[in-house]
């Protein structure tokens, strides 16, 4: 049965610290590892827009020695009524492994239910594990570890990324911290609603749009949201070294304030380059495991 990474636990804490060190050697050596020659090729589908995403896929495939085949309207591949598991079937003959980024969880879970290859979440309305993956390995370039550390999330706390830092963050032996007004605490987790205490000594500041993919009802939102900004006054009740992980794209003037964005403790350009040598290391892990 191959290993499949849906979300962020479907790795243990173990083995998540190995993919993580994996990512930090591959990091150091960036051409160094080519698993895929041959070539593999490794299916990557989109059916929602994306930029990091993509581009790190495409290239870390490329790195990896494999090629990638890239898929940018899934309707090409799926749209005429075949279901998810005749595709996986029709693939998994063909590719080493699928990164998909879709809407429901359960597409994915059907992909992987009937594929004989590694499926990749590569984001969908319920997780973004990926994402927290290229985070940890940021944190840990900061702080030279994860264990111990507190973060603390700000916005909507129901949408994929708060669900992911909630599972993946724990994974790592991370405090983590939702704040977030009603309406937009995740299910079943105990929110903070005061920003100030929240952020009290957090080492990671965190958050992320107020209008994900797929969603409506952004002047609500805004309306709503706009006390949970992270901006220069929030921070000053957070740790004083602490870093800021935004996943992008990033929304100057809603979630973040741009001084912040752009200012010292802001670490989303390496968050965003970390997103090739996490997901090069899961490939690497989950192909060959
Ligand atoms: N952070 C992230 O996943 O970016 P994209 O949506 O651009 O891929
Ligand atoms: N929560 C955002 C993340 C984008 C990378 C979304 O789903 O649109």
């Amino acid at each position: 049965m191959p290993r499949h990474f849906l979300q962020d636990d479907d790795l243990s804490a173990a083995e998540q610290l190995e993919v993580l060190e994996l990512a930090d050697a591959m990091k150091k050596d960036r051409y160094g590892y080519r698993p895929f020659e041959g070539p593999k090729t490794v299916a990557v589908l989109f059916d929602k827009p994306s930029a990091r995403t993509r581009v790190s896929f495409h290239v870390g495939i490329g790195e990896l020695g494999g090629q990638p085949l890239v898929i940018d309207n899934v309707s090409v591949l799926m749209g005429r009524g075949e279901p998810t598991e005749d595709i996986a079937r029709v693939l998994d003959r063909q590719v080493a492994a699928i990164v998909w980024r879709t809407y429901a969880q359960a597409n994915l879970e059907a992909m992987a239910a009937a594929s004989n290859v590694p499926v990749i979440n590569a984001l969908t309305d319920a997780y973004h594990p990926c994402q927290i993956l290229a985070d940890l390995q940021t944190v840990r370039e900061r702080f030279g570890r994860t264990e111990g550390l507190t973060l603390a999330y700000f916005g909507d706390g129901a949408n994929n990324m708060a669900a992911s830092y909630l599972l993946g963050c724990a994974l790592a032996g991370m405090e983590v911290r939702i704040c977030s007004p009603e309406g937009y605490q995740p299910p079943g987790v105990v929110a903070y609603t005061d920003p100030a205490e929240a952020a009290r000594g957090a080492h990671v500041i965190a958050t992320d749009t107020w209008v994900s993919m797929g969603q409506d009802g952004k002047e609500e939102r805004v309306k709503t949201l706009m006390p949970y900004q992270v901006n220069a006054s929030l921070l000053q009740h957070a740790a004083p070294e602490a870093i800021v992980l935004h996943c992008l794209p990033a929304y100057r003037g809603l979630e973040i304030s741009a001084d912040v964005l752009e200012g010292p403790q802001s670490v989303v350009w390496d968050q965003a380059e970390n997103r090739l040598h996490a997901q090069k290391a899961l490939l690497h892990w989950l192909v060959n495991h």
